[in-house]
Protein backbone atom coordinates (compact mmCIF):
# COMPACT_ATOMS: atom_id res chain seq x y z
CA UNK A 1 0.00 0.00 0.00
CA UNK A 2 2.84 2.25 -0.89
CA UNK A 3 -0.26 4.99 -1.52
CA UNK A 4 -2.83 4.84 0.76
CA UNK A 5 -5.00 7.45 0.37
CA UNK A 6 -2.85 9.43 -1.60
CA UNK A 7 -5.16 11.16 -4.30
CA UNK A 8 -3.40 10.20 -7.40
CA UNK A 9 -4.36 11.99 -11.17
CA UNK A 10 -3.95 9.86 -13.94
CA UNK A 11 -4.45 11.03 -17.62
CA UNK A 12 -4.89 8.47 -20.45
CA UNK A 13 -6.72 5.96 -17.84
CA UNK A 14 -8.40 4.17 -20.30
CA UNK A 15 -5.80 3.38 -22.10
CA UNK A 16 -3.80 0.29 -22.29
CA UNK A 17 -0.53 1.29 -20.03
CA UNK A 18 -3.25 3.22 -18.13
CA UNK A 19 -5.33 0.61 -17.21
CA UNK A 20 -2.32 -1.04 -15.84
CA UNK A 21 -1.68 1.69 -14.03
CA UNK A 22 -5.12 2.13 -12.43
CA UNK A 23 -4.44 -1.46 -10.95
CA UNK A 24 -1.22 -0.66 -10.01
CA UNK A 25 -2.11 2.45 -8.21
CA UNK A 26 -5.79 0.44 -6.78
CA UNK A 27 -3.86 -1.94 -5.31
CA UNK A 28 -1.41 0.39 -3.69
CA UNK A 29 -4.31 1.85 -1.82
CA UNK A 30 -4.41 5.43 -3.96
CA UNK A 31 -7.75 7.15 -4.52
CA UNK A 32 -7.38 7.88 -8.40
CA UNK A 33 -8.93 10.88 -10.30
CA UNK A 34 -9.34 9.04 -13.60
CA UNK A 35 -8.94 11.36 -16.81
CA UNK A 36 -9.50 10.58 -20.22
CA UNK A 37 -11.47 12.15 -23.43
CA UNK A 38 -14.10 9.31 -22.16
CA UNK A 39 -14.08 8.53 -18.65
CA UNK A 40 -17.47 6.26 -18.94
CA UNK A 41 -15.89 2.46 -18.82
CA UNK A 42 -13.61 3.53 -16.08
CA UNK A 43 -13.73 2.41 -12.53
CA UNK A 44 -12.24 4.96 -10.41
CA UNK A 45 -12.95 7.38 -6.82
CA UNK A 46 -13.48 10.46 -9.34
CA UNK A 47 -13.61 10.75 -13.36
CA UNK A 48 -12.81 13.86 -15.32
CA UNK A 49 -13.28 13.54 -19.16
CA UNK A 50 -11.45 15.81 -20.74
CA UNK A 51 -9.58 16.56 -24.25
CA UNK A 52 -6.05 17.20 -23.59
CA UNK A 53 -5.45 18.56 -26.91
CA UNK A 54 -7.97 21.41 -26.20
CA UNK A 55 -5.88 23.98 -23.90
CA UNK A 56 -9.66 25.47 -22.77
CA UNK A 57 -11.06 22.18 -21.72
CA UNK A 58 -7.50 21.04 -19.94
CA UNK A 59 -7.19 24.50 -17.97
CA UNK A 60 -11.31 23.85 -16.90
CA UNK A 61 -10.40 20.26 -15.69
CA UNK A 62 -7.19 21.22 -13.85
CA UNK A 63 -9.13 23.81 -11.84
CA UNK A 64 -11.71 21.60 -10.97
CA UNK A 65 -9.69 18.68 -9.96
CA UNK A 66 -7.01 21.14 -7.78
CA UNK A 67 -9.98 22.45 -6.03
CA UNK A 68 -8.62 19.31 -3.62
CA UNK A 69 -5.01 18.60 -2.70
CA UNK A 70 -2.87 16.47 -5.24
CA UNK A 71 0.03 13.97 -4.06
CA UNK A 72 0.75 12.69 -7.14
CA UNK A 73 0.24 12.96 -10.94
CA UNK A 74 0.69 10.72 -13.96
CA UNK A 75 0.75 12.20 -16.73
CA UNK A 76 0.60 9.40 -19.30
CA UNK A 77 -2.11 10.62 -22.34
CA UNK A 78 -0.28 10.39 -25.00
CA UNK A 79 0.23 8.49 -28.60
CA UNK A 80 0.88 9.02 -32.54
CA UNK A 81 -0.62 7.94 -35.81
CA UNK A 82 2.72 9.09 -37.71
CA UNK A 83 5.84 7.09 -38.03
CA UNK A 84 8.01 8.87 -40.58
CA UNK A 85 9.48 12.65 -41.27
CA UNK A 86 7.19 12.43 -45.23
CA UNK A 87 3.84 11.37 -43.72
CA UNK A 88 4.77 14.19 -40.45
CA UNK A 89 3.04 16.97 -42.07
CA UNK A 90 1.88 20.49 -40.05
CA UNK A 91 -1.59 19.00 -39.07
CA UNK A 92 0.69 15.95 -37.24
CA UNK A 93 3.21 18.21 -36.39
CA UNK A 94 0.23 20.39 -33.94
CA UNK A 95 -1.64 17.72 -33.32
CA UNK A 96 1.53 15.03 -32.05
CA UNK A 97 2.75 18.49 -29.81
CA UNK A 98 -0.58 19.25 -28.57
CA UNK A 99 -1.63 15.92 -27.25
CA UNK A 100 1.94 14.88 -25.93
CA UNK A 101 3.73 18.28 -24.82
CA UNK A 102 1.06 21.11 -24.36
CA UNK A 103 -1.28 19.33 -23.09
CA UNK A 104 0.65 17.31 -20.28
CA UNK A 105 2.84 20.74 -19.71
CA UNK A 106 -0.58 22.95 -19.47
CA UNK A 107 -2.23 20.28 -17.62
CA UNK A 108 0.57 19.29 -14.90
CA UNK A 109 1.20 23.78 -14.76
CA UNK A 110 -2.42 24.22 -13.21
CA UNK A 111 -2.16 21.60 -10.71
CA UNK A 112 1.07 22.76 -9.09
CA UNK A 113 -1.36 24.97 -6.30
CA UNK A 114 -2.64 22.05 -5.67
CA UNK A 115 0.56 19.82 -4.93
CA UNK A 116 2.77 22.12 -3.42
CA UNK A 117 3.70 21.73 0.42
CA UNK A 118 1.97 18.48 0.93
CA UNK A 119 3.16 16.26 3.82
CA UNK A 120 5.54 13.90 2.59
CA UNK A 121 5.60 15.73 -0.58
CA UNK A 122 4.24 15.24 -3.95
CA UNK A 123 5.04 13.63 -6.68
CA UNK A 124 5.00 13.89 -10.84
CA UNK A 125 5.98 11.02 -13.07
CA UNK A 126 5.85 11.95 -16.95
CA UNK A 127 5.15 8.78 -18.96
CA UNK A 128 7.17 10.13 -22.49
CA UNK A 129 9.21 7.05 -24.57
CA UNK A 130 12.47 5.95 -25.67
CA UNK A 131 11.98 7.99 -28.66
CA UNK A 132 12.43 11.48 -26.50
CA UNK A 133 15.88 10.20 -25.70
CA UNK A 134 16.73 8.52 -29.31
CA UNK A 135 15.17 8.57 -32.83
CA UNK A 136 12.84 5.66 -33.26
CA UNK A 137 10.95 7.27 -35.53
CA UNK A 138 7.45 9.51 -35.33
CA UNK A 139 9.66 12.68 -35.77
CA UNK A 140 6.75 14.99 -34.14
CA UNK A 141 5.82 12.60 -31.22
CA UNK A 142 9.58 12.16 -30.43
CA UNK A 143 9.85 15.68 -30.19
CA UNK A 144 7.00 16.03 -28.05
CA UNK A 145 8.51 13.38 -25.53
CA UNK A 146 11.97 14.86 -25.36
CA UNK A 147 10.23 18.80 -24.57
CA UNK A 148 8.00 16.70 -22.09
CA UNK A 149 10.92 15.12 -20.25
CA UNK A 150 12.91 18.93 -20.69
CA UNK A 151 9.44 20.08 -18.51
CA UNK A 152 10.30 17.56 -16.01
CA UNK A 153 13.45 18.73 -15.25
CA UNK A 154 12.18 21.93 -14.72
CA UNK A 155 9.40 21.15 -12.52
CA UNK A 156 12.17 19.45 -10.45
CA UNK A 157 14.58 21.82 -10.41
CA UNK A 158 11.84 25.05 -9.61
CA UNK A 159 9.34 22.45 -7.68
CA UNK A 160 11.76 20.78 -5.70
CA UNK A 161 11.09 23.70 -2.49
CA UNK A 162 7.79 23.16 -2.35
CA UNK A 163 8.47 19.06 -2.15
CA UNK A 164 7.24 18.11 -5.73
CA UNK A 165 9.56 15.36 -7.29
CA UNK A 166 9.14 15.23 -10.88
CA UNK A 167 10.49 12.20 -12.66
CA UNK A 168 10.10 10.15 -16.31
CA UNK A 169 9.34 6.87 -17.43
CA UNK A 170 10.62 6.01 -21.10
CA UNK A 171 8.82 2.68 -21.89
CA UNK A 172 10.25 0.64 -25.30
CA UNK A 173 7.36 -0.67 -27.45
CA UNK A 174 4.14 -1.89 -25.50
CA UNK A 175 1.84 -4.18 -26.67
CA UNK A 176 -1.23 -1.81 -26.56
CA UNK A 177 -4.32 -0.86 -28.48
CA UNK A 178 -1.49 1.79 -29.68
CA UNK A 179 -0.26 -0.68 -32.07
CA UNK A 180 -3.47 -1.51 -33.71
CA UNK A 181 -2.46 0.65 -36.85
CA UNK A 182 0.78 -0.90 -37.38
CA UNK A 183 -0.33 -4.17 -36.44
CA UNK A 184 -2.91 -4.10 -39.17
CA UNK A 185 -0.79 -3.30 -41.58
CA UNK A 186 2.13 -6.05 -40.80
CA UNK A 187 0.68 -8.99 -38.71
CA UNK A 188 3.88 -9.80 -37.84
CA UNK A 189 5.28 -7.06 -36.28
CA UNK A 190 5.63 -7.29 -32.89
CA UNK A 191 7.91 -10.51 -34.02
CA UNK A 192 10.34 -8.24 -35.83
CA UNK A 193 10.62 -5.80 -33.24
CA UNK A 194 11.27 -8.02 -30.46
CA UNK A 195 14.29 -8.68 -32.93
CA UNK A 196 15.84 -5.30 -31.54
CA UNK A 197 15.02 -6.13 -27.72
CA UNK A 198 18.17 -7.12 -25.79
CA UNK A 199 15.69 -9.29 -23.28
CA UNK A 200 14.31 -10.43 -26.44
CA UNK A 201 10.91 -9.25 -25.45
CA UNK A 202 8.87 -6.42 -25.11
CA UNK A 203 8.18 -4.72 -21.93
CA UNK A 204 4.70 -5.06 -20.45
CA UNK A 205 2.43 -2.32 -19.37
CA UNK A 206 2.26 -3.79 -16.09
CA UNK A 207 6.08 -3.72 -16.03
CA UNK A 208 5.60 0.05 -17.31
CA UNK A 209 3.21 0.82 -14.21
CA UNK A 210 5.07 -0.68 -12.00
CA UNK A 211 8.37 1.72 -12.69
CA UNK A 212 5.86 4.77 -12.69
CA UNK A 213 4.59 3.88 -9.45
CA UNK A 214 8.19 3.19 -7.70
CA UNK A 215 8.62 6.81 -8.68
CA UNK A 216 5.75 8.34 -7.60
CA UNK A 217 6.01 6.64 -3.82
CA UNK A 218 8.14 7.37 -0.48
CA UNK A 219 10.08 4.61 -1.82
CA UNK A 220 12.28 7.22 -4.22
CA UNK A 221 12.04 9.64 -2.17
CA UNK A 222 15.23 11.02 -3.00
CA UNK A 223 14.85 10.82 -6.30
CA UNK A 224 14.05 13.50 -9.32
CA UNK A 225 14.76 15.39 -12.14
CA UNK A 226 15.48 11.39 -13.65
CA UNK A 227 14.47 9.52 -16.84
CA UNK A 228 14.35 6.04 -16.51
CA UNK A 229 13.78 4.05 -19.67
CA UNK A 230 11.39 0.80 -19.13
CA UNK A 231 12.76 -1.01 -22.36
CA UNK A 232 13.99 -4.47 -22.39
CA UNK A 233 17.61 -3.09 -22.80
CA UNK A 234 16.96 -1.01 -26.24
CA UNK A 235 18.51 2.15 -25.22
CA UNK A 236 21.52 0.55 -23.32
CA UNK A 237 23.04 -0.59 -26.86
CA UNK A 238 22.44 -1.73 -30.12
CA UNK A 239 22.05 -5.37 -30.57
CA UNK A 240 21.93 -5.56 -34.21
CA UNK A 241 24.57 -3.61 -34.41
CA UNK A 242 26.63 -5.97 -32.55
CA UNK A 243 25.30 -9.24 -34.23
CA UNK A 244 26.21 -7.62 -37.63
CA UNK A 245 29.69 -7.23 -36.62
CA UNK A 246 30.30 -10.02 -34.57
CA UNK A 247 29.02 -12.28 -37.15
N1 LIG B 1 2.55 1.55 -26.36
C1 LIG B 1 3.81 1.89 -26.58
O1 LIG B 1 4.55 1.20 -27.33
C2 LIG B 1 4.39 3.11 -25.90
C3 LIG B 1 5.79 3.27 -25.93
C4 LIG B 1 6.35 4.40 -25.33
C5 LIG B 1 5.55 5.33 -24.72
N2 LIG B 1 4.20 5.15 -24.71
C6 LIG B 1 3.40 6.18 -24.06
O2 LIG B 1 2.61 5.62 -23.04
C7 LIG B 1 1.43 6.41 -22.88
C8 LIG B 1 0.22 5.49 -22.90
O3 LIG B 1 0.19 4.84 -24.17
P1 LIG B 1 -0.63 3.49 -24.45
O4 LIG B 1 0.27 2.57 -25.18
O5 LIG B 1 -1.32 3.05 -23.22
O6 LIG B 1 -1.66 4.05 -25.53
P2 LIG B 1 -3.24 3.87 -25.65
O7 LIG B 1 -3.59 4.39 -26.99
O8 LIG B 1 -3.63 2.48 -25.26
O9 LIG B 1 -3.77 4.87 -24.52
C9 LIG B 1 -3.64 6.27 -24.64
C10 LIG B 1 -4.68 6.90 -23.73
O10 LIG B 1 -4.60 8.32 -23.90
C11 LIG B 1 -5.92 8.81 -24.13
N3 LIG B 1 -5.92 9.96 -25.00
C12 LIG B 1 -5.49 10.00 -26.29
N4 LIG B 1 -5.76 11.22 -26.81
C13 LIG B 1 -6.34 11.94 -25.83
C14 LIG B 1 -6.85 13.25 -25.76
N5 LIG B 1 -6.81 14.08 -26.83
N6 LIG B 1 -7.37 13.69 -24.59
C15 LIG B 1 -7.43 12.88 -23.51
N7 LIG B 1 -6.97 11.61 -23.51
C16 LIG B 1 -6.44 11.15 -24.67
C17 LIG B 1 -6.64 7.66 -24.84
O11 LIG B 1 -8.07 7.80 -24.77
C18 LIG B 1 -6.10 6.47 -24.11
O12 LIG B 1 -6.83 6.19 -22.93
C19 LIG B 1 1.44 7.45 -23.99
O13 LIG B 1 1.92 8.68 -23.50
C20 LIG B 1 2.42 6.87 -24.99
O14 LIG B 1 3.03 7.85 -25.79
C21 LIG B 1 3.61 4.07 -25.27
Amino acid sequence: MMLAGKRVVLTGAGGGIGTALMAALKAAGAHVVACDRDCAAIEADERVAFDITDVAQTEAAAARIAAAPVDVLISNAGGTRVDGIEATDTAAILHDMALNFTGAAVFSRALLPAMRGRPGGSAAVFVASVNGISHFGSPAYSSAKAGIIAWARALATEEGRHGLRANVVAPGSVHTPAWDARKARQPDIFARVTALYPLGRLVSPAEVANAALFLASPAASGITGTVLPVDAGLTGGNLPFIDIISA
